[in-house]
């Protein structure tokens, strides 16, 4: 009998043993697959009141993907209450494309993420190339924005990439490994974060890396995530972003760790938009 018992206790603890390691195996399969992916549209500085009907187009077209990807239109900080007005209840979310680090105050021009969420901004990307190089953004003042952005809710969509001579001098993925390290603040979530990586050369050009240069960069990303957000670092999303467009989308947004696009040029127009979506149908 006591044999018996003991055997049995071995025969649980086989099982229960067996049962942790599916947990685990399924675990890592369920967070992989709990990554919805993300097309976010960066129109830049475009869009007038009448590209409503742009957006109008995009809403329409979007309920066919709302059960497999997150859809989101980042138009001009002019246009967001209208657009988050139009795009209430549908399957298409607004963000900003950047916010000042202050919630308020004398800063002549700039926008605070409280005044983004007010508008109805879900997210904003932070750290663009274009702001980095235009306005000489760091990699601290990105990281304040981001904090920022989360102070009021927003997801920062945070923007990584390196200069076509930092890829020839083969420094690719030291610049990002330095950008996100400067650039993303302590405690990220799925939720609370997503990385853009957009290589500067890729950007508004036409060019774009191969497959194996972006998987190489996204699983290093991957990597630093994993290791910097532990738990939460396999489901954050990482984004390509780079002259995406509907013939390239498949190419680019089937690479293993890319969780979906973020888009300039061709998100402007309701046709290559979901064109590009229609990769995840
Ligand atoms: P393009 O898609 O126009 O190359 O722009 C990419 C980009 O900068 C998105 O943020």
């Amino acid at each position: 009998m006591q044999l018996k018992k003991d055997q049995l206790r071995l025969w649980d603890a086989g099982i229960a043993v067996a049962g942790l390691i599916t947990a685990r195996r399924r675990g890592f399969y369920m967070a992989a697959a709990k990554v919805t992916p993300l097309v976010a549209g960066n129109w830049k500085m475009n869009g007038l009141t009448a590209s409503r009907g742009e957006l109008t187009k995009m809403i329409a077209g979007a309920g066919v993907l709302a059960s497999k990807i997150e859809l989101m239109v980042c138009p001009p900080a002019t246009l967001i209450a209208i657009f988050s007005d139009a795009a209430k209840g549908s399957a298409i979310t607004i963000g900003a494309q950047d916010c000042d680090a202050a919630a308020s105050g004398a800063h002549t021009g700039d926008i605070s993420a409280e005044m983004l969420a007010d508008a109805g901004a879900r997210a904003v990307i932070v750290g663009h190339s274009e702001r980095r190089s235009d306005h000489h953004e760091t990699d601290a003042q990105v990281r304040a924005k981001a904090q920022a952005a989360w102070r009021v809710g927003l997801t920062a969509i945070v923007c990584v990439g390196e200069q076509r001579a930092e890829r020839e001098a083969g420094k690719t993925l030291d610049v990002v490994g330095r950008q996100l390290d400067g650039s993303l603040p302590d405690g990220a979530t799925a939720a609370k974060l997503v990385i853009a990586y957009e290589p500067v050369w890729a950007i508004g050009t036409g060019l774009t890396p191969t497959p194996a240069n972006v998987a190489e960069v996204h699983a290093f990303i991957r990597q630093q995530l994993n290791t910097r957000f532990a738990g939460d670092g396999g489901t954050i999303r990482i984004l390509y972003g780079g002259s995406v467009k509907p013939d390239n989308a498949r190419e680019l947004l089937t690479v293993a760790e890319v969780n979906g696009a973020l888009v300039g040029g061709a998100s402007l127009r309701a046709d290559d938009f979901l064109g590009i979506a229609a990769v995840y149908r």
